[in-house]
Parts: C-alpha cells; sequence; structure tokens
C-alpha cells in the first residue's frame, strides 16, 4: 500500500480557507488509497471517486476566483495545471473502471505526487499577492 499522507504546516499558502480545501482533499485521496488498498466494492469506490471529483473543482474554482480577483499574472497557467489534473482524474477513473492493481496503486501515487508538488510549487507562489491584498 502507498502510504497516506498528512498535510504539514510546510504545505501552508498561508490563506486559512485554502489550507482547510488542500487537508480535506488530502483526506479524500487517503480515503481512495485505504478503499483501494482493501479491495473496496465498486460503488464504495465510485462514491470516493465522485467525492474527489467534486471537490477537487469546487477547490480549483475557490482558487481561480480568488487569484481574478487580485490579477495574479499566472492565473492563466495555474488554471491550465487545474484543468489538465481534472483531465488525468477522470481518464485514471476510466482505465480504473476498466482496471487492474497496477493502475489504480498509480492513480493514488499520481493523486499524492500531482497535488504536493502542485501545492508547494504553484499554490504557494500565490501567497504573497493573495496576503497583499488581505486575504489570509
Ligand atoms: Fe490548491
Ligand atoms: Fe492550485
Amino acid at each position: 500500500m502507498i502510504p497516506t499522507i498528512i498535510w504539514t504546516p510546510e504545505m501552508s499558502v498561508n490563506v486559512t480557507l485554502i489550507d482547510e480545501q488542500h487537508k480535506k482533499l488530502i483526506e479524500i485521496i487517503n480515503s481512495l488509497n485505504s478503499a483501494i488498498d482493501g479491495n473496496a466494492a465498486g460503488p464504495i469506490l465510485d462514491e470516493v471517486f465522485n467525492e474527489l471529483t467534486e471537490y477537487t473543482r469546487k477547490h480549483f474554482s475557490t482558487e481561480e476566483e480568488l487569484l481574478q480577483r487580485v490579477n495574479y499574472p499566472l492565473t492563466a497557467a495555474h488554471k491550465e495545471e487545474h484543468d489538465g489534473f481534472i483531465y488525468q482524474l477522470i481518464s485514471f477513473r476510466n482505465d480504473f473502471e476498466n482496471g487492474s492493481e497496477v493502475v489504480s496503486t498509480k492513480i493514488v501515487d499520481f493523486l499524492y505526487g500531482w497535488l504536493v508538488e502542485h501545492i508547494q510549487g504553484s499554490d504557494k507562489a500565490y501567497s504573497v499577492l493573495l496576503n497583499e491584498n488581505g486575504i489570509h
């Protein structure tokens, strides 16, 4: 099993709402990891996948709205990264539905890797501008 991950203060983007959403996203991916590892039944996996997709969309639109509000210069590029993630999520899910153990491990591995890298790179890059605009 891929080890679960926990949110650490080093992942903070200095905006409470966003940090809370990141924690929740990590929590959902952890649930997916356990569900896959425990060979959960199809409907349960479907539910977790749905939750993940819905919450991811919600989180991305929260971020994109904030970035637009402060005229963050990299908003378009940031949105492209988000769109790429959603695309991956959907195609992994399709693979999984036709799929194998290898695919399922790959999904969780990808989700953790992408999320942590994105938070620590692209997300942290907007912190200063948001804070300067009074968003904490
Ligand atoms: Fe984020
Ligand atoms: Fe982001």
